[in-house]
Parts: structure tokens; C-alpha cells; sequence
């Protein structure tokens, strides 16, 4: 499984219910990664989206203790034991997390790769996830030149497991 996620300088992921910032070629980032495969959320993501909508041309599996949920075009799963065995139908490299904060604390130990967009900006964020630059099982496999969109910097990191 793979993690893709967009932190800022302090691993904030979002505020009220939403994202940090608006970077449109960040999301074409994410697209390119996505598309085609498994999305991996939980509730309050798929809540946060545009319309609250599955995302597009791609496999949306939703986590909610809600047994009653409905979410047009996704696969709703109600437990973790329940994600993980809808997940043995597909090739792990295909599988991806894209959130929010709940999920990436939880299920970060399972990924492979991690795809961190590091924000070089301080954007007042409520919701935060581990600090990866902090574990020294995590590496910084590559990293890209700085980007601008916005007045804001940021770069693509992707991290590894420390052999
Ligand atoms: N920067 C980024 O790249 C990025 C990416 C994604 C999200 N985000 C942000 O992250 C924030 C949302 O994160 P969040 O942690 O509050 O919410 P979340 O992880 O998206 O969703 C939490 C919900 O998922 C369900 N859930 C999680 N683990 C479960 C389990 N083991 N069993 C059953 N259900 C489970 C529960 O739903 P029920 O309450 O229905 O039971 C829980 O309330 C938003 O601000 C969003 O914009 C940022």
C-alpha cells in the first residue's frame, strides 16, 4: 500500500473539515498517482470532497463505524478486518491512502511508499499527522525541485522504509 498526503511545515493535513490550501498542480500530482486504482479514506475525507462525491475513474473504499452509510460509488467497509480482507483483491502496489489524519496514523506502518508534499508554509492547521523526519525507520527516497503555485512552496518527497 502506498500513502499520499500534502502536510505543511508543522505535518498539518487540514483545517475544519477541509484542505490547507488550494495547489492545482498538486492535485494533478495526486491524480497521476490515483488514477485508475484503490483509494483507501476514511468518512470525514470522503465527506471533505467536492459534492462529498467518490472521486473519479477510480476504486473509492470508504472506512465508517456507520453500518447504515450510503456513498454512492464507493465500497463502504465498517471495520478494519473488513478493509483489509476487501483489499486482498488487489495488488498492494495499487492500493492508496489518501486519508485523513485518522487513517494515516493508523495505517502508516503498512505503507511502502509514502508520498509526502512538503508545504513550506505554516497554514494554521487543526488536524496533523506523524512526523515521518522525526522516525528514523523513514528515509527520503526522492525529492523533487521546489514548486510555486500561489504565492506557496512546497516540494514532493517520497519516503522508505530505512533498510
Ligand atoms: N492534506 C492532505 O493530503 C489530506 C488528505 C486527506 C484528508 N485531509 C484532511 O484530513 C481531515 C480529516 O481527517 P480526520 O482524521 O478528521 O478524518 P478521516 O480519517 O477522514 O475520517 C475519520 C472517520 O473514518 C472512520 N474510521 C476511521 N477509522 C475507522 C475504523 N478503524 N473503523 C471504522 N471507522 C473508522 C470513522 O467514521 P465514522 O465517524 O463514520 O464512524 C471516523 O470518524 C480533513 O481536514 C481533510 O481535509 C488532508
Amino acid at each position: 500500500m502506498n500513502l499520499i498526503v500534502a502536510v505543511d511545515r508543522n505535518w498539518g493535513i487540514g483545517r475544519d473539515n477541509g484542505l490547507l490550501v488550494h495547489l492545482p498542480e498538486d492535485l494533478k500530482y495526486f491524480k497521476r498517482h490515483t488514477l485508475d486504482k484503490v483509494v483507501v479514506m476514511g468518512r470525514k475525507t470522503l465527506e471533505s470532497m467536492p459534492g462529498g462525491k467518490a472521486l473519479p475513474k477510480r476504486t473509492n473504499i470508504v472506512l465508517t463505524g456507520n453500518r447504515d452509510y450510503e456513498a454512492p460509488g464507493c465500497v463502504v467497509v465498517n471495520s478494519e478486518e473488513e478493509l483489509f480482507t476487501v483489499l486482498e483483491q488487489y495488488d498492494t502496489d495499487d492500493v492508496w491512502l489518501i486519508g485523513g489524519a485518522s487513517m494515516y496514523n493508523r495505517y502508516f506502518g503498512m505503507c511502502d511508499k509514502l508520498f509526502v508534499t512538503k508545504i513550506d508554509a505554516d497554514l494554521d492547521a487543526d488536524t496533523f499527522i506523524f512526523n515521518l523526519d522525526e522516525d528514523s525507520n523513514y528515509v527520503v527516497s526522492s525529492q523533487s525541485e521546489p514548486q510555486t503555485e500561489n504565492g506557496i512552496t512546497y516540494r514532493w518527497l517520497v519516503y522508505e522504509r530505512a533498510k
